[in-house]
């Protein structure tokens, strides 16, 4: 409860000045007819408040500091369906706030007062929510402890002639029994060439021995995320070709996790991490030239098309840090990401090497990168579908991060998770 009032606190402390600081609470999403989806509060409600029910709305007057949550009236005819809510008295206690009233009641408090305006919120929320409090990353530890025991489970246990959806039923038991209720976003389950596909959603496909399995899946805790992948092979040993593939996403993933330091700006840790995957398929033979070039003439998204890292809260890709953080990107790749890293910010680690037909077989990208790019051969890999590895970390003021993640990812220890009883 004290960790929930610090951060109202602060919250009110930013906005003292602009009138009322009024924030709405999520209300149900219909699925159809009068099902509707399983209700996750809004992220800004659970920052401040961790209020877990639909229909509510938190007031704070700046100016006395006095807070107010407002929850739905409830009938006898909705608890026949829903059991027992807080009464209001319940509530005040629950949730330690001032004072609790009803959703109907709201005009009588806010009425015609100044409330501050919704981009005003919006930045605050934003700055505040960028640097984790030691009560959020427990909270984001817990997850990420949770989340990587059912990794580790699912190293274990998968298997070829399983299907997909069989491992995302592992997973997410294992979340639910350990009591995290949500997911932090779908997860991806995806064998052998469907790890190509970015977000791949339909996790139906039979696992077959000889080929990788990505999973990139999280729970969050209280709303906090986590989020990691692992990608491992079906028959619990690897082939020379996807150790060499691994081996270079795992070395660049380590060199970005050991650099993630006050100060750096994201966007020169990505392309950091592009450079050292060029230097890679180089290696391989997949890429010819200059690395300066194969990164900046972008040769390499063509097999790392995504970021290297965002920020992860209460939201999978978190808020950035408003205003005051925003900054040119001054590299010449396009990022969605681009911050200088601060002590308390939560980011993921999260290259990848994929082979993916839609750009390998594209024949502007063919033209464009001829030189750059032995086709020919990236072609003799489209059935290999991709490896990502993505850790969570949490920089300190000095030194490297810290590493909330802690899932097998060297290969003798993947291997050994593997391993069959
Ligand atoms: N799971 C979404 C991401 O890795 O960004
Ligand atoms: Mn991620
Ligand atoms: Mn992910």
């Amino acid at each position: 409860m004290s960790h929930y009032r610090q951060l109202r606190a602060a919250l009110a402390h930013k906005l003292a000045g602009r009138g009322l600081v009024h924030v709405v609470g999520g209300t149900p999403v219909p699925r159809n007819f009068d099902v509707d989806y399983p209700f996750r509060q809004t992220s800004d409600f659970l920052y401040l408040t961790g209020v877990e029910e639909p229909g509510c709305h938190l007031v704070i007057d700046p100016e006395t500091r006095r807070e107010t949550l407002f929850v739905p009236r409830i009938d006898a005819h909705h608890r026949v369906w829903e059991g027992h809510v807080p009464s209001p008295a319940e509530a005040r206690r629950l949730f330690g706030v001032d004072r609790v009233m009803y959703a109907d009641e709201l005009k009588k408090v806010v009425g015609r007062r100044r409330v501050a305006s919704r981009a005003a919120l919006r930045d605050a929320l934003d700055d505040l929510r960028a640097c984790k409090t030691e009560g959020e990353l427990a909270l984001m530890r817990r997850a990420n402890e949770i989340s990587g025991a059912a990794h580790r489970e699912v190293m274990r246990s998968a298997r070829a002639g399983m299907r997909e959806y069989e491992v995302q039923a592992l997973f997410d038991a294992a979340c639910l029994r350990a009591g995290l209720k949500h997911l932090a976003y779908p997860s991806i389950v995806a064998t052998g060439a469907n790890a190509a596909v970015l977000h791949y959603r339909r996790n139906d496909a039979p696992l077959r021995d000889g080929e990788l399995l990505l999973i990139d899946a999280g729970a969050e805790d209280k709303g906090y995320a986590a989020d990691i992948t692992r990608t491992f092979p079906v028959s619990g040993r690897f082939t020379r070709r996807q150790r060499d593939v691994y081996q270079i996403v795992l070395e660049t993933q380590k060199a970005c996790i050991d650099a993630c330091r006050p100060g750096v700006v994201s966007a020169d840790l990505h392309v950091r991490s592009m450079r050292l995957i060029a230097e890679g398929l180089k290696s391989l033979g997949l890429l010819r030239g200059e690395t300066d070039g194969l990164v900046e003439g972008g040769a390499v998204r063509l097999f790392y098309p995504h970021g290297l890292t965002h920020m992860l809260g209460l939201d999978v890709h978190d808020v950035t840090g408003g205003r005051r953080r925003k900054m040119p990107n001054p590299t010449k790749v396009p990022v969605r990401f681009c911050a200088k890293l601060e002590p308390g910010f939560v980011i993921t680690m999260e290259p990848g090497v994929y082979f993916i037909a839609a750009l390998l077989k594209d024949p502007a990208l063919r033209r464009k990168h001829k030189a750059s790019v032995d086709f020919a051969k990236a072609e003799t890999f489209l059935d290999f579908g991709g490896v990502r590895i993505e850790d969570d970390v949490v920089v300190r003021p000095s030194g490297p991060p810290l590493n909330l993640t802690s899932v097998p990812k060297e290969i003798a220890d993947v291997e050994a998770a593997c391993a069959r009883a």
